[in-house]
């Protein structure tokens, strides 16, 4: 796992995603770099774990600084130790009708993916609004859906009256990074909500001095939907059980 920088969420969800790894029996390798260092160092961190053998899945957390380029990062990791799956190959195959299965999936997205089958919701032939068109997670949640036969439509930061693309919407994923944005007034009563958002919000009763919430107003929305995911603790342990998921796939192929 690479890091670099000391942004406090980062650290937060790296800290997070290590634990798990190492409570399932996986090997870590933690590698922290100060936001000083230059893309060509941390590229020089990538062979280094794209050259080990004993290395099954890499992942470099996101955001990185503005002085590196995230996507010649992306592209530099190996696509069979890509556990993010965030390779153009991975991403290509994950839209392709009928083509080669992707060796690792987008984790948030599949994390909804796996609430939505096991909570029994029937998806295909439903209409489903994503908020957010991100390669992360709004782009593959779209791709998703729609592979499981949903009607699907993405609203993003230059869509007019996103209103009326909920109004309808069986199905909505959240993931617009907007605190509290999506109300309840906005939703088909009944609908399923998925609230990927993980925003801090200042909150002077909390020792912390912050909180966190979701894209939806989550108390408004609970009296509208049929079923919603919290923030924090829906979608975010789902995002680490599928990087999980998606590093032993990873390992078990290099092992043929
Ligand atoms: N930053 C926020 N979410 C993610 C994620 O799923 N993977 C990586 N690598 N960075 C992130």
């Amino acid at each position: 796992m690479l890091l670099v920088g000391d942004r406090q969420d980062s650290q937060s969800y790296v800290k997070n995603k290590k634990k798990a790894a190492i409570e399932v029996g996986f090997h870590v390798v933690d590698v922290h770099l100060p936001d000083t260092v230059t893309q060509e160092e941390l590229l020089a961190e990538v062979k280094k774990l794209n050259d080990d053998p004993e290395v099954h899945g890499i992942l470099v957390q996101l955001p990185l600084p503005e002085h590196i380029k995230e996507a010649t990062v992306l592209k530099s990791i190996r696509v069979d130790k890509d556990a993010d799956g965030f390779a153009a190959e991975n991403v290509g195959n994950l839209c392709l009708k009928g083509g080669d299965a992707p060796l690792a999936v987008p984790c948030t997205p599949a994390g909804c993916v796996e609430l939505l089958q096991r909570s029994g919701v029937k998806v295909a032939g439903k209409s489903a609004t994503v908020l957010g068109r991100s390669n992360l997670n709004g782009m593959p949640m779209a791709q998703m859906l729609l592979s499981m036969d949903a009607t699907v439509t993405t609203c993003h930061s230059k869509t007019e009256n996103i209103e009326q693309y909920l109004r309808n919407a069986d199905i909505v994923v959240a993931a617009i990074g907007k605190a509290e944005f999506l109300r309840g007034a906005w939703l088909k009563p009944g609908c399923v909500v998925i609230d990927v958002g993980i925003n801090s919000i200042d909150d002077d009763t909390k020792k912390a001095g912050y909180r966190l919430v979701g894209d939806v107003k989550f108390d408004e929305a609970m009296g509208v939907a049929s079923a919603i995911t919290p923030v924090p603790g829906g979608v975010g342990p789902m995002t680490i059980a599928m990087l999980l998921r998606n590093t032993l796939s990873l390992a078990r192929q290099s092992a043929g």
